[in-house]
């Protein structure tokens, strides 16, 4: 049966620091420039998702919009949205970088879509920088 394609964007807005530990304090901030800036700075991300399968013959929907919100909501917003990403317990061994970000909420996704096949996530993190995963 032919793909169809439902695409929804959520706006997440968090704070982050970018430094590694496995890096010099010398080295973080030639690597990381002002992101390493100790007090952090904040992005409005735009979190894009992507879901593709089936339509489904009695609803003609691939996913539900509000069975997904609800998803979102419970899964992605409630726990990043205006947060400080380095606080969160995923981002304690991990860079907050919006790759890591966007690795985070397609693997948290993935796990409790239930119809149709997460195709992406794409974080906007801002109006020039993009990040895209897509499932193993
Ligand atoms: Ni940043």
């Amino acid at each position: 049966m032919q793909t169809a394609y439902f695409g929804r964007r959520y706006l997440l807005s968090a704070s982050h620091r970018l430094h590694s530990d496995a890096l010099s304090d010398e080295s973080n901030r030639a690597t990381y420039g002002k992101c390493n800036n100790p007090h952090g700075h904040g992005h409005n991300y735009v979190v894009e998702v992507l879901v593709g399968g089936p339509v489904d013959s009695d609803t003609g929907m691939v996913i539900n919009l509000a069975t997904l919100d609800e998803l979102v909501q419970t899964s992605v917003l409630k726990r990043f949205d205006h947060t400080n990403l380095n606080y969160d317990p995923l981002f304690v061994n991990q860079v907050p970088t919006t790759e890591n970000l966007c690795r985070a909420v397609f693997k948290v996704l993935k796990s409790t879509l239930p119809s149709g096949r997460l195709e992406y996530v794409r974080i906007e993190e801002t109006e020039n920088n993009f990040f895209q995963c897509y499932g193993d």
